[in-house]
């Protein structure tokens, strides 16, 4: 199954990944991650993409798709993925559907993550990552550990500067300009399921559970 996981900044979609990836046997590719993970390791595409990211804007379709095309290029990608992230453009899409058809594959569902903006912003501004391995944890609702040290890999846990009030804005502005329109792009094509993404997290993955598994919603 290829599985897209769509939804504004902060909907849940990496803290809903762990659970998926493990249900249906999926390799998880998260643009954003690839990003940081270039940034930290200071490649010319890290240095590149965060010009764009720090200001809550999307990297160039251009670039997204090249990096994503290397990654699903590679030998442990061809067998069920979950794409957290991406597409976030009709491009992308358009992108992503020609790079599949030419290997006999294609999209499977495209899960929608629909939450009240003003539940976003909340979570945008507590939530806290890990800088090396990006387990994340939020101020209210998953309190980090009081040394700020993963627990899970031994990094530090730190805000992303995309998640200040400022950048966190921005996204979601750029969000509903940029990438809520592929929720009806994925709905004409019949592969969306929509999920309420407003309860706790373990509500929210018994849900997508239940839309995933059950027939096409018209
Ligand atoms: P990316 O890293 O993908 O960020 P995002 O899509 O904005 O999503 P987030 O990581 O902010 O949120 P999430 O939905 O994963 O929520 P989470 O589970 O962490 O992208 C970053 C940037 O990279 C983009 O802005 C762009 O610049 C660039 N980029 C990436 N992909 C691109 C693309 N395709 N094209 C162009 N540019 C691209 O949860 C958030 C918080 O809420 C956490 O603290 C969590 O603990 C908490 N939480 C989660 N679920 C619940 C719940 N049910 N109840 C209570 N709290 C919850």
């Amino acid at each position: 199954m290829n599985l897209i996981l769509l939804g504004p900044p902060g909907a849940g979609k990496g803290t809903q990944t762990a659970a998926l990836v493990k249900r249906y046997n999926l390799l998880s590719v998260c643009t954003g991650d690839i990003f940081r993970a270039n940034f930290n390791a200071g490649t010319p595409l890290g240095l590149e993409a965060k010009q764009y990211m720090s200001q809550g804007l999307l990297v160039p379709d251009e670039l997204t798709v090249r990096i994503v095309v290397d990654r699903l290029n590679q030998p442990d990608a061809q067998n069920g993925l979950l794409l957290d992230g991406f597409p976030r453009t009709v491009y992308q899409a358009e992108e992503l559907e020609k790079y599949l058809a030419n290997k006999a594959q294609k999209v499977d569902h495209c899960l929608l993550l629909d939450i009240p903006q003003k539940e976003l912003m909340v979570r945008l501004t507590g939530r806290r990552s890990c800088r090396s391995c990006g387990r994340v944890w939020h101020l209210n609702f998953a309190p980090p550990p009081a040394d700020l040290t993963c627990p899970t890999c031994g990094g530090q846990i730190y805000q992303r500067d995309d998640d200040g009030e400022v950048a966190a804005s921005n996204r979601l502005k750029v969000y509903l300009a940029q990438t809520q329109p592929l929720a009806q792009w994925y709905k004409d094509k019949g592969l969306l399921k929509t999920v309420l993404a407003s309860g706790s997290p373990e509500e929210v993955e018994k849900a997508i559970r239940l839309a995933l598994e059950e027939k096409d919603q018209k």
